[in-house]
C-alpha cells in the first residue's frame, strides 16, 4: 500500500466518522435525526422553574407554564437575547425578566410591554419552539420540518404486557451519541466487560456465542446464541433507527427454560452535543416477567439506570477493578477514533449499524424520506422484537458448534420477525413463535 492510499483511506474514514458523528443543526446526521421524535428529560424534573438545555446542540429553555402547559423555546429571547431560564412562568407562556416580553408556548410573541401600542413586533416575530409531548413521564420533542412531523411512536413494549408499567430514567454519558448505539451492536462485550472481568452478567454470558444480525423492518437484531446447560440460550437486542434499542435482562443463568418476545429496557441515545449524550428511557415493570432481575422501579431516574457501571459515580479506582459500560464507553473518548480502530469478525453489527446510518442519512438528504424503518403497526402499536429464551435441546449432542448455533438463532430470529406481521395480538404470536422455535431445535439437523 502506497503512502498516499493510507492517507487517502484515512481521508475517506474521517469524513466517515463527520458524517455519522454530527448532530448539530444543518449536518447531514442532525438532520436526519431531527425528523423522529427524541424524549430529552424526566416530565418530574420539570417544576416551577424553568430549565435550560441542550439537545442536538441547540440551546433551548423548557418551561411549565401556570396554566400547566409545557413550551421548550430557544434559550435566548428574541429580543435581545437574555436567557429564558431567568423568564417568569405566566398563566400563558414566559415572560423574559429584561424587558417584559412575553412567548406562549409555540413561541408567538403576545406581548411587548414596553413597546409602544403601535408595535408590529408581535405579528413580525416569534420565538423558536419546539413541540413537547409526554409519554409514561418522558418529555418528546419533535425537531424537525413542521410540515413532516410524524406520530410519536408507541411501541408495543409500552403495553405489553397489558399491565406494565415502564418507569423512566436518564444517565448522562459525555460522549459522544454513535459510541454509545455501538456499544448495543456489539454483544460480545457481554461475555467480556461483564462477567469474565466482572460479575455484573448472569454467568450464562460467559460462554462465548454465535453472532448474527438479522433485519427488521425498523433495523436489526444484535444477536447471540449460545449452547449452555443443555439449553439454546438467545439474548437478541432491538437495534431501532435511528437511536432506539430494546434489550432484555442480565440475569438469565438459562438453567431452566424462558420465553419472551419483548424487552425489559428501551432505550433512546439521545444528543445533546457532539461531546454529550442522554442515555435516556424506560425500564418496564410487569407480572409475567417479574422473575428478571432483582432492581425495582425506585432504582430507576435522573443518574439512575439501576445497574452497575451505568454512571461515574463510583469511586474512580473501583471502577478501575470492575469497569462497566459507562467506563469502556466513556474512555473511547469524546468522539471515539474510527480512523485508527482495527475492526474483527465479531464488529459486524458495528459495520451494518454505520452502513444502514449512513444509507439513512444519504436518503435523507436527498429525498427528505429514507425507505426505513418501515414499522409494522397493529392497532396503532409499533410491533418490535427484542427477544430472549432458554430452551432445552433434547438431543445433547446437536448444537454443539458455533456454526449450527448460529443457523439456528438466526432461523429462529426469522420466525419472531415474521411473526409480527400476523393480523394478531402479541401474546398470541408469542406463544406461535415459541411453538415454532421448539420444533427448530428439535427438527433442524445442523
Ligand atoms: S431581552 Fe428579553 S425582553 Fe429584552
Ligand atoms: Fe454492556
Amino acid at each position: 500500500m502506497t503512502d498516499t492510499h493510507s492517507s487517502s483511506i484515512h481521508v475517506e474514514k474521517a469524513r466517515n466518522s463527520e458524517l455519522l458523528t454530527q448532530t448539530n443543526a444543518n449536518t447531514p446526521c442532525g438532520e436526519y435525526m431531527r425528523s423522529y421524535w427524541h424524549p430529552f428529560m424526566l416530565e418530574s424534573e420539570l417544576k416551577d422553574l424553568p430549565i435550560a438545555i441542550k439537545l442536538f446542540g441547540e440551546e433551548l429553555v423548557v418551561f411549565r407554564d401556570r396554566s400547566n402547559r409545557i413550551g421548550l423555546l430557544h434559550k435566548h429571547c428574541a429580543h435581545r437575547g437574555a436567557s429564558l431560564e431567568f423568564g417568569i412562568p405566566a398563566d400563558q407562556g414566559i415572560q423574559c425578566c429584561y424587558h417584559g416580553w412575553k412567548f406562549d408556548i409555540d413561541g408567538t410573541i403576545l406581548e411587548t410591554p414596553a413597546e409602544p401600542a403601535t408595535s408590529t413586533i408581535k405579528e413580525r416575530f416569534r420565538q423558536g419552539s419546539y413541540p413537547v409531548r409526554e409519554l409514561h413521564g418522558l418529555l418528546f420533542t419533535y425537531m424537525g420540518p413542521k410540515g413532516s412531523m410524524p406520530e410519536l411512536p408507541i411501541l408495543d413494549t409500552f403495553c405489553n404486557p397489558s399491565d406494565n408499567q415502564p418507569v423512566p430514567f436518564r444517565v448522562l454519558m459525555p460522549c459522544n451519541w454513535l459510541q454509545v448505539v455501538e456499544n448495543a451492536c456489539d454483544p460480545i462485550h457481554n461475555a467480556f466487560l461483564h462477567v469474565i472481568v466482572s460479575n455484573q452478567f448472569a454467568s450464562s454470558f460467559k460462554v462465548l456465542p454465535a453472532l448474527d444480525f438479522v433485519d427488521t423492518p425498523i433495523g436489526f437484531l444484535s444477536m447471540a446464541t449460545r449452547n449452555v446447560k443443555g439449553h439454546v440460550f438467545v439474548r437478541a437486542s432491538d437495534i431501532i433507527m435511528p437511536n432506539i434499542g430494546q434489550f432484555t435482562g442480565a440475569s438469565n443463568n438459562a438453567d431452566k427454560e424462558s420465553f419472551r418476545v419483548g424487552c425489559g429496557r428501551t432505550r433512546w441515545v439521545v444528543p445533546l452535543d457532539d461531546g454529550n449524550c442522554h442515555y435516556i428511557g424506560y425500564v418496564h415493570f410487569n407480572e409475567k416477567h417479574k422473575p428478571y432481575g432483582t432492581t425495582t422501579p425506585e432504582d430507576y431516574g435522573v443518574e439512575r439506570a439501576g445497574f452497575i457501571g451505568q454512571t461515574d459515580e463510583r469511586p474512580y479506582q473501583e471502577r478501575q477493578r470492575e469497569p462497566g459500560d459507562y467506563d469502556a464507553v466513556v474512555s473511547q473518548g469524546l468522539v471515539a477514533n474510527r480512523v485508527s480502530e482495527t475492526l474483527g469478525v465479531t464488529d459486524r453489527g458495528i459495520v451494518k449499524f454505520r452502513r444502514m446510518l449512513t444509507t439513512a442519512i444519504m436518503a435523507h438528504t436527498e429525498k427528505s424520506k429514507p425507505d426505513f424503518p418501515c414499522p409494522v403497526i397493529y392497532q396503532g402499536v409499533m410491533r418490535t422484537y427484542a427477544h430472549e429464551y432458554a430452551l432445552k435441546i433434547q438431543d445433547p449432542e446437536k448444537f454443539t458448534s458455533v456454526d449450527a448455533l448460529q443457523v439456528l438463532g438466526k432461523l429462529a430470529a426469522l420466525a419472531v420477525v415474521e411473526g409480527q406481521f400476523k393480523d394478531l395480538p402479541a401474546q398470541d404470536i408469542e406463544s406461535e413463535t415459541k411453538a415454532q422455535i421448539l420444533k427448530l431445535i428439535n427438527e433442524t439437523h445442523p
